[in-house]
C-alpha cells in the first residue's frame, strides 16, 4: 500500500501529477476540490454551500471538509493505497488527518510538494480549461485539446473554472501562503516531505517523482 498526499500552490500541477501517479500505482484519488465540484454539479446542499466559498477562492470550513475526508477514508476503498489531493490545507485539517489515520491504523508514506513560482502559476491558471462533464484538464498552450474548445475524452465544450478568474486566483494564493504553506514544515519535521520542481514538462516531473518514490 502506498499512501500519498500531494500539495502545492493553486495551479502548481497537483491534479496533473496525481492523475499520472494514480494510474501508475493504482491508487484511489481523494481530491477535496473534485468532491466539492461534483456536489456543485449535482446541485446538492453541500455543493451550494461549497460554491459560495470556492468562487471567491476561500476555503470551505474545516469541520465540513474534515468530516467528508473522514467518511471517505473510513470506507476503505483504496486497495492499493490513496492519493490525497488538496487536503489538508490548514493546521487543523492536518491534525484531523493524523487522528483519522491513527484511528484506522494507517500511515502516510510521503507528502509531495510540487513547487512552482507565482509567475508560472498565474500563467497556468489563466490558460486552464476544464471539462464540466468528465473533469479532464487542459491548457490553452501546454496541453490544448485536439479540437479547439472541445473535450478530447467526451466531446463536451470546455469551460474556465469560476475560481480561475484573476481576483479569485490572487485570493487563493494569499490563503495558500497564510494557511497551507506552514504545513510544509509540519510534514518536513515528520520526515515525510518530498519537494519536486514543478516547472518542467508534466511527463518529466512525473518520471522524477516515480524515481524518487521508488524508495518507498
Ligand atoms: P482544488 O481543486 O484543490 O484547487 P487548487 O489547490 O487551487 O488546485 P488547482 O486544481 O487549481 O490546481 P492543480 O495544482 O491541481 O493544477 P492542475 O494540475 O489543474 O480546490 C479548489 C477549491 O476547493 C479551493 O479553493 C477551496 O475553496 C475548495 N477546497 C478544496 N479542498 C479544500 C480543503 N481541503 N479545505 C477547504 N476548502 C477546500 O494544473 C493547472 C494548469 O496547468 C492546467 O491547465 C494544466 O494543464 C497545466 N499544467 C499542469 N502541469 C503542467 C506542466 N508541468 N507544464 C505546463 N502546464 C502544466
Amino acid at each position: 500500500m502506498l499512501n500519498l498526499l500531494i500539495m502545492g500552490k493553486p495551479g502548481a500541477g497537483k491534479g496533473t501529477q496525481a492523475a499520472k501517479l494514480l494510474k501508475f500505482y493504482h491508487l484511489t484519488h481523494i481530491s477535496t476540490g473534485d468532491i466539492y465540484r461534483r456536489e456543485m454539479k449535482k446541485g446538492s446542499d453541500l455543493g451550494r454551500l461549497a460554491q459560495e466559498y470556492m468562487k471567491k477562492g476561500e476555503l470551505v470550513p474545516d469541520d465540513i471538509t474534515n468530516n467528508i475526508v473522514e467518511e471517505v477514508l473510513n470506507q476503505k476503498k483504496y486497495p492499493h493505497g490513496f492519493m490525497l489531493d488538496g487536503y489538508p490545507r490548514t493546521r487543523s485539517q492536518a491534525e484531523a488527518l493524523d487522528r483519522i489515520l491513527s484511528d484506522l491504523g494507517i500511515k502516510l508514506n510521503a507528502v509531495i510538494n510540487v513547487h512552482v513560482s507565482d509567475k508560472v502559476l498565474l500563467e497556468r491558471m489563466a490558460g486552464r480549461r476544464v471539462c464540466p462533464n468528465c473533469g479532464e484538464t487542459y491548457h490553452l498552450r501546454s496541453h490544448p485539446p485536439v479540437k479547439e474548445g472541445i473535450c478530447d475524452v467526451c466531446m463536451t465544450p470546455l469551460i474556465q473554472r469560476e475560481d480561475d478568474l484573476e481576483k479569485s486566483v490572487l485570493n487563493r494564493l494569499n490563503i495558500y501562503n497564510r494557511l497551507t504553506k506552514p504545513l510544509l514544515d509540519y510534514y518536513r519535521e515528520k520526515g515525510l516531505l518530498l519537494v519536486i520542481n514543478g516547472e518542467g514538462s508534466a511527463q518529466s516531473i512525473f518520471k522524477e517523482l516515480v524515481t524518487r518514490l521508488g524508495d518507498y
